[in-house]
């Protein structure tokens, strides 16, 4: 039993991180930042906010979620008080223990290897199956983008299996017999999803650092669309939009906000680069809790904006800010921030396809995973085998699937692995008070103990298919443990 719990000395995980030949050390605080907001503002904000604010009805008519309505800023502030929480637990740990593994390094140093591996199984909803739900958004607006140029994809070509097989609306569940059929299979894929990831893919492929700066060009121009998006939005504000301001109450901000967490996604994703960060220690808290305070102000303006310009019903859509802005009476400006959004969720799929190979290769290190995930290329000195892994296992996830499904299950997972970050913490403070912490959380245990149980609350909102989906990943992860990297671990037997 202990073995399962053995926990690595954090001496040996900062070690690891300055071996010859690892990984280049060339990100500032700024450059995250950066990170931050080009993980952060994405499909959230662009796409699941409609249904945020305006609920989901199931193929059958059932309410699966009641919408926040115009009090979907309140799901805002709470989600962002929420995440400062988990962010400064995150950034305690992220600069004690500056490893490219995440909350997988820091549950392996504090909570032991059966948590880690069960956390770098989980981060995979977070990253992997988080940018699935992405790309799907990204094809809906890229969509509505193409048909601003008059060209229309045929409906099998753009819509993913699990959308059709899941609509409350009649005609895209009518795609499961209109689709062409091969041996009684609807084809039903959505072509644009599958190849943006591919694409991404290779241009992680090509190296770390032109990247990042791909990602900086990326944000600011997510910046300028959500600024339009407001400044002509807010000339369209009308009272009675915000009449009723809740409602479905309480339990409509709190449905809100367990769907659009997922907007929230992403500031933690930068602690990933804490092997490609100059002075990680200082850089990190900045960069972790710089970006989210930034991302708040916007989500809070942005959500009081869409709501007081369309009736919240209205917003049951894929592309809500374009819907919005079309509805308004403003095609055009819709249209460009159609092409901001598109532009935005690049940035996104580019942290997350950035982050999802350096879990893996820092559990490959491990023993955890197959050695061969751990492969850097000599070149670009890039985790190459499990880059191309994850893209092509979102690709091909993203063509067939739906985005509602994969925010939900992203978010569980998500809120798990913050979850046991907060607790984490309180773990090495008693049982390691004496090592140096860069940055501290203040008032250690209302901070950690309140990270945890607002992680465990916004998981409450979420539908029960999301709890049962998420208890069988992690019976899967557990099989594949006891399989495999009980065996093979590292940590345990350190003559393999
Ligand atoms: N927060 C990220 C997004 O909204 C994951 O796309």
């Amino acid at each position: 039993m202990s073995q399962l719990f053995k926990r690595k000395p954090i001496a040996a995980l900062v070690a690891e991180t300055d071996e010859p030949g690892g990984l280049k050390r060339t990100l500032g605080a700024g450059d995250l930042i950066m990170l931050a907001i080009g993980a952060v503002i994405g499909a959230g904000i662009f796409g699941a906010i409609g249904t945020a604010a305006a609920g989901q009805i199931g193929p059958n008519g059932e309410v699966i979620r009641s919408g926040a309505g115009p009090a979907l800023v309140f799901s805002f502030l709470l989600l962002g008080g929420a995440c400062a929480l988990a962010g400064l637990c995150y950034a305690e740990l992220a600069s004690m223990i500056p490893q490219a593994g995440s909350a997988y390094a820091y549950s392996y140093a504090t909570l032991g290897e059966l948590v880690a591996w069960i956390i770098g199984w989980d981060l995979i909803l977070e990253y992997a199956v988080g940018n699935v739900a992405v790309a799907i958004s990204w094809g809906d607006y890229f969509h509505t983008l193409l048909r601003g140029f008059g060209v229309t994809l045929p409906a099998w070509m753009a819509t993913g299996y699990r959308t059709a097989l899941l609509s409350s609306d009649p005609q895209v569940r009518g795609l499961l017999q209109s689709a062409p059929h091969i041996a009684g299979i609807p084809i039903l894929i959505n072509v644009p999803a599958f190849a943006i990831v591919m694409f991404i893919t290779w241009l992680l492929l090509r190296g770390a650092r032109e990247s990042a700066t791909a990602n900086n060009v990326m944000v600011v121009i997510k910046l300028m669309a959500l600024t339009l998006f407001v400044a002509v939005g807010a000339s369209h504000l009308k009272a009675a939009n915000l009449h009723p301001f809740a409602p479905n109450g309480f339990a409509g901000i709190h449905q809100g906000a367990a769907i659009v967490f997922f907007a929230y996604i992403g500031f933690d994703a930068i602690s990933t680069a804490a092997e490609e960060t100059k002075n990680p220690q200082r850089n990190l808290p900045i960069g972790i809790l710089g970006g989210l305070a930034i991302c708040t102000l916007i989500y809070v303006i942005v959500g009081f904006v869409l709501t007081g310009m369309v009736p919240y019903k209205e917003l049951a859509v894929a592309d809500p800010l374009a819907r919005a802005l079309d509805l308004a009476g403003f095609k055009t400006v819709g249209w460009v921030v159609a092409l901001g959004a598109a532009v935005s969720m690049s940035a996104v799929l580019l942290v997350f396809q950035y982050g999802q190979p350096r879990i893996f290769f820092a559990m490959a290190r491990d023993g955890l995973l197959p050695k061969w995930a751990a492969k850097i290329h000599p070149r670009t000195r890039i985790p190459w085998a499990t880059t191309l892994l994850t893209g092509i296992f979102v690709a091909l996830w993203s063509a067939v699937g739906d985005a509602a499904e994969t925010y939900d299950l992203t978010n569980i997972g998500t809120l798990f692995a913050f979850m046991l970050v907060s607790i984490g913490v309180l773990v090495l403070r008693y049982k390691e008070p004496e090592r140096p912490r860069p940055f501290k959380v203040p008032l250690v245990w209302p901070v950690c103990v309140l990270s945890a149980a607002g992680c465990i609350f916004i998981m409450k909102g979420l539908p029960n298919q999301a709890w049962e989906r998420f208890g069988g990943w992690l019976v899967i992860g557990l099989v594949l443990y006891f399989a495999y990297g009980f065996k093979n671990s590292a940590l345990r037997r350190p003559e393999k």
